[in-house]
Parts: C-alpha cells; structure tokens; sequence
C-alpha cells in the first residue's frame, strides 16, 4: 500500500513496516528525551535551597530569585522552643544576623554565651543524633555539631538564572519543544483513535507548554508563578508521554477488519 493510502486509511496501522520501526524508535528517543529533562530538572534545581529534594522554593528561586531566611531564625522567631528564655533568643537571633556566624559559633571569648553552648542547653535535649534516634525523632534535624547547625544557620538571597542563561534555556526548548508537539499533534490525528481525544491532547499540549515557557519570563517580575510554572510544565510532559503512547499503539495493535 502506498504510504497516502495508508495514511487516509484512518491509522498509523497501514504505514509499511520499515516506516513502523523507524517511527518507534524516534518515539523511544522522544520518550528517553523526556525521561532526561526530568533527570535534568532534579539536578538543576534541587540544590538551591540548599535541602534535598526539588521544592517550589528552588524553583522560584531559579525564575524569581527567593530570601532563604535560615531555618534556625524562621524557628526563633517564631518562638520555638517556649522554654528558650527571651535573652538567649535574642543572644542567638544577633549571633545569626551576624557576619561571623561560623566564627563565633564556638568563640572562647564569649564562654557561656557562646552560641554552641547556649544550643547545647537548650536543643541538643531534642535535636541531637541520639535524640532524633530515640525518643525525640518529631525534632527532625541535629543540632549538636557545627557541620550541623552550619545546614540551618544561613540566609541567603537565592539569585534567578541570568537572563543569558534564561533566553539560551527557551531558544533551546521553544523550538524543539514547539516543533516536537506540532509533529506529535500530525501523528496523533493520523491514528484511529477519537478526533476529540487526540484534539485534547493537543490543546493541553500547546497552551501548557505556552503557559510554561511564557511564566519563566513572567516569574521573573511576578513573584508566586512558580506553582503555575510547574503544574503547566507537568501537563505539558504528561499530555506529551500520552501522545507518545498513544502513537505507538497505533502503529503495532492490529485493526479489526483492517489490513494486518
Ligand atoms: C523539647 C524538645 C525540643 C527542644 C528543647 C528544642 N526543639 Fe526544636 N524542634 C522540636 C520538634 C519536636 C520540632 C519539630 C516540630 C516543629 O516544627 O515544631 C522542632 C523543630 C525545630 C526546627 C525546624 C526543623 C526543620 O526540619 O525545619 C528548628 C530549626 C529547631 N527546632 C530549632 C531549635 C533550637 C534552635 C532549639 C534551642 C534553642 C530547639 N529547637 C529546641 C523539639 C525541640
């Protein structure tokens, strides 16, 4: 069958088999494609606030740019622990809105007021490596060595990607993401199934990946888009692995009553 009459014949079915394979394996490329951005979006991003794991903070602050206030103060101020007695809250807030944070930390000169020694009275109870082993794992973190209090004890202004890095970011994935999705959306049409479901796939695809692209500019000035960045980013993976799927059904599941 020549490939125009297949490709009226309703499905992807009808194409000849070498047109089958090699159409497969640019799936299976396009699907380890989107496997990597994954990978690479894990890597990219999840150190920004310096905690495992990406979270929206990293990525408002790889678009937006984000004050990372230390998890230390954030709980001072908030009046964590009760028992703590006002001055040595005061003592430790100072200590860490300081410059000399990793200096003074086990100062000699400031003896019983030094930092370490104020934690070592009044947390190291909860948060010590024995403590979160045994009866006080609820307190989550550590907090009697420097390398540990060091994870918790720093703010920082988290800058955004630099513009450069942003526009050579969206050359990059405007094109190729762009043209990737008009090609799926051709294949999509072209298979058996249901013009609508195909149709919506495709309006997901566009507009997410519109939206996506369009908000790691807007993130820039507004700050709070990162939740849309990722939801339209997630869409637009989601609507295009489907995609992928759905055209390699097409191409191997046999028709019923077509040609086999
Ligand atoms: C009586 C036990 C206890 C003491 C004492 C205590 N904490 Fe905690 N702390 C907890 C518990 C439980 C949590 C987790 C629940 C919460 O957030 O309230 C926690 C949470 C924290 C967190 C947040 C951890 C995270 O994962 O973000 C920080 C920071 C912290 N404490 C600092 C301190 C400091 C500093 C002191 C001493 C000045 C202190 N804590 C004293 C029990 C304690």
């Amino acid at each position: 069958m020549s490939v125009a009459a297949a490709l009226v014949s309703g499905s992807l079915r009808a194409l000849p088999w070498g047109a089958r394979v090699g159409i497969s394996a640019l799936l299976l490329v396009l699907a380890g494609g989107l496997a990597a951005s994954g990978a690479h979006l894990q890597n990219q991003h999840q150190n920004r606030d310096e905690r495992p794991g990406v979270s929206l903070l990293d990525i408002e602050g790889a678009y937006h740019g984000v004050e990372a206030t230390a998890p230390l103060v954030v709980q001072l101020r908030a009046g964590h622990p009760e028992e703590l007695p006002a001055p040595e809250r005061e003592l430790l807030l100072s200590w860490l809105s300081s410059k000399r944070i990793s200096e003074d930390y086990d100062s000699l000169e400031l003896g019983a007021d030094a930092p370490a020694e104020v934690l070592a009275r009044r947390c190291v109870e909860c948060h010590s490596r024995t403590g979160l082993e045994g009866a006080h794992g609820d307190a989550r973190i550590a907090l009697g060595t420097w390398p540990e209090v060091s994870k918790v004890a720093f703010s920082r202004r988290v800058e955004p990607l630099p513009t450069a890095v942003l526009a050579a970011s969206t050359h990059a994935h405007a094109l190729g993401l762009g043209s990737l999705s008009l090609v799926l959306a051709l294949f999509l049409f072209l298979t058996r199934f249901p013009a609508r479901l195909s149709a919506a796939l495709c309006g997901l695809a566009g507009v997410a990946l519109l939206v996506d692209l369009g908000s790691w500019w807007l993130a820039r000035s507004s700050a709070g888009l990162a939740p849309l960045l990722v939801a339209a980013g997630a869409c637009y993976a989601t609507a295009s692995a489907l995609s992928i799927v759905l055209v390699f059904l097409d191409l191997w599941l046999p028709r019923r009553g077509g040609p086999r």
